[in-house]
């Protein structure tokens, strides 16, 4: 059995995802090299939810001392981390309040989002945010501009919104450009002075396009990457439209008899995959198509 690996050209972490475990790691060194202190007056390490949607990587920043908190208000004397996807401005005040040390690893993609919706509420403008009402970025984002923000989510949300007046239309990160666009010119036909901000975020956006590339002339694709990780699992839905596709976690999951015969695997990963889990799943797949990678 001869074949080669080909790793898609946008795969893995992202930069905000990137950004946040090395905010993460920074962390718990320097509170290691402030250890110093009494142990009664050590600072734990909490993150507000799993820093990341990825099972091993979290575990792995557990063993060097980050704990998952899902329930903020029973901390004391803690830092705690923020995720990516930023958290609502009151919530911030309350940890705050709290006596809490907060580590602020929103990305900035995110954040100049919330940038964006502060000024238009401030300058009383609707705004439109195109995105998922349930999604923590959208919470956070509609803290910024209160009761000016309409989140539209599907076509019928739309009919409850009275467009006349001052309108801006604003995007969660992770939208895609063609659903974004849609409701744009959907909007633009009821109030055609309607403001457009393209917030969107093209990580998501880019590692699809280059998995489906990749998926067009692979025999098989492995994804590899969180099962809770949604955008990992788009990225498998868009692969296996192509070719036979794999989604693993680890390279345990993985079976030679799956590349039998196969001539080109390709491998892409999501946004919150760690990139020694795809080195690992690498490894055991050049073991079982006896060449090594590109
Ligand atoms: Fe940031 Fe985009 Fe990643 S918004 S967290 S760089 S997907």
């Amino acid at each position: 059995m001869k074949g080669r690996i080909v790793t898609a050209k946008n795969s893995g972490f992202c930069f905000g995802v990137k950004r946040a475990i090395d905010i993460a790691e920074n962390t718990v060194n320097s509170a290691g090299k402030n250890s110093g202190r009494k142990r009664s007056t050590k600072r734990l390490i909490y993150s507000l939810g799993p820093l990341i949607h990825n099972p091993q990587e979290v575990k792995r920043l557990e063993k060097k001392g980050i704990k998952v908190v899902e329930n903020p208000s029973v901390l004391k004397n803690a830092t705690l981390i923020l995720r990516t996807h930023g958290i609502p401005q009151g919530l911030k005040e309350k940890l705050r309040f709290q006596n809490l040390t907060l580590v602020d690893a929103t990305c900035p993609f995110v954040k100049k989002a919330q940038d964006i919706v502060q000024k238009l509420a401030l300058g009383n403008e609707k705004i439109i945010i195109v995105g998922e009402r349930k999604h923590p970025e959208v919470k956070a984002l509609v803290s910024y501009g209160g009761d000016r923000c309409f989140v539209v989510e599907k076509d019928s949300d739309l009919r409850d919104i009275d467009f006349s007046g001052s309108v801006a239309i604003v995007s969660q990160t992770t939208q895609s450009p063609e659903n974004f666009s849609r409701f744009v010119k959907i909007i633009k036909e009821l109030n055609p002075k309607a403001k457009t901000f393209d917030t969107i975020c093209r990580a998501t956006f880019d590692r699809q396009t280059s998995a489906r590339k990749l998926s067009k002339r692979a025999d098989a694709m492995v994804i590899v990457g969180g099962k809770n990780s949604g955008n990992t699992k788009r990225l498998a839905q868009i692969c296996s439209e192509f070719t036979k596709t794999y989604y693993v976690e680890t390279a345990k999951e993985l079976k030679s008899a799956w590349f039998k015969g196969k001539k080109i695997v390709g491998i892409s990963a999501g946004a919150s995959t760690p990139g020694w889990i795809v080195r690992e799943v690498k490894k055991k797949l050049e073991g079982f198509l006896k060449e090594p990678p590109r």
